[in-house]
């Protein structure tokens, strides 16, 4: 069923104007990109809105909140060989998110790295008091310096995620263009409305934006017109196409908007940045 378009769908529907950070920085903005299925793109994504957010002139940390660290690796970060990283932020009292944070090739954007340590403290954290609470604790010395604070979820619902979404005040969801999809975000909007109720009730859905997307097929159009029935606003314009250039550039250690500049997978990772600051800004 693949039939070529006459005007590719979906992304181009409007053009984002160009954002204006604010002139001082701060508080952050922290968003949680988030999908308890593994390969949706939430680190690619991560990675390249933070890139073009920062061309754009924000402020911006991104924080690696996988123990698979493959936000880290791909930034460029020697993952196995860090003397710390997040996971001593949140459980060394002497060891503060400055401590940790590092610049990244991308002038304005600067990581908290992850490393495999920070699958014990999922299991760790569950003794401790607030124990949800760990990163909104760890990252509140360091939001007045930042105007966006992007942390990249594992893909599971466990209690790192949670404490992500306890932080944020927002999420993120990236999704494969595919109708199995669906299903997951519904089971991930009920982590989100629990975790609303209890722990963080000013938390919003930042948006779902549709990954490996073909716009060739009648089958990605149909899974976004379906998603647009089901969350309406919630869903992004902008859809991110399937590429070989993700892959390419992980291997660099560079986001798209460096590795592959003016191609059509770093001008949507732009657009889709713009469309969050674009929606931020009407907030
Ligand atoms: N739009 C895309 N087109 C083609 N490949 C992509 C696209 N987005 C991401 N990829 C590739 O798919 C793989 C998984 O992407 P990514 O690591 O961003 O997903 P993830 O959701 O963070 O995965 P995990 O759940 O394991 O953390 C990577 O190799 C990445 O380069
Ligand atoms: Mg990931």
């Amino acid at each position: 069923v693949t039939q070529p378009l006459a005007q590719p769908l979906l992304t181009g529907v409007a053009d984002f104007p160009v954002p204006v950070p604010p002139a001082q920085p701060g508080p952050a903005r922290v968003v949680a990109v988030c999908n308890q299925k593994g390969g949706v793109g939430k680190t690619t994504t991560t990675i390249n809105i933070g890139a073009a957010l920062a061309d754009d002139g924000f402020r911006v940390l991104v924080v690696d909140f996988d123990p698979q660290a493959a936000l880290s690796v791909g930034l460029g970060v020697d993952a196995h060989n860090l003397e710390r990283s997040i996971y001593h932020v949140l459980m060394d009292r002497s060891t503060t998110i400055e401590d940790v944070l590092q610049p990244t090739p991308v002038a304005g954007l600067d990581l908290v790295p992850a490393s495999i340590d920070l699958s014990a403290a999922e299991l760790l954290l569950v003794n401790e008091v607030a124990r949800e609470h760990a990163l909104a604790r760890a990252l509140a010395p360091v939001q007045p310096d930042y105007d966006v604070v992007l942390v990249d979820c594992q893909p599971s619902l466990g209690l790192l995620t949670v404490n992500a979404l306890t932080a944020a005040h927002g999420v993120l969801v990236p999704l494969e263009s595919e109708f199995f999809a669906l299903r997951g975000v519904a089971l991930l909007q009920d982590t989100i409305d629990r975790v609303r109720d209890r722990l963080n009730e000013t938390l919003v859905l930042e948006g779902l934006v549709l990954t490996r997307f073909d716009g060739r097929t009648v089958h990605s159009r149909q899974v976004h017109e379906r998603l647009v029935e089901a969350y309406g606003d919630a869903v992004l314009t902008t859809t991110i196409a399937r590429t070989i250039r993700f892959p390419e550039a992980s291997v660099q250690g560079l986001p798209i908007t460096m590795h592959a500049p003016t191609s059509p997978a770093a001008e949507a990772y732009r657009r889709l940045a713009r469309e969050l600051a674009a929606r931020w800004a009407t907030a």
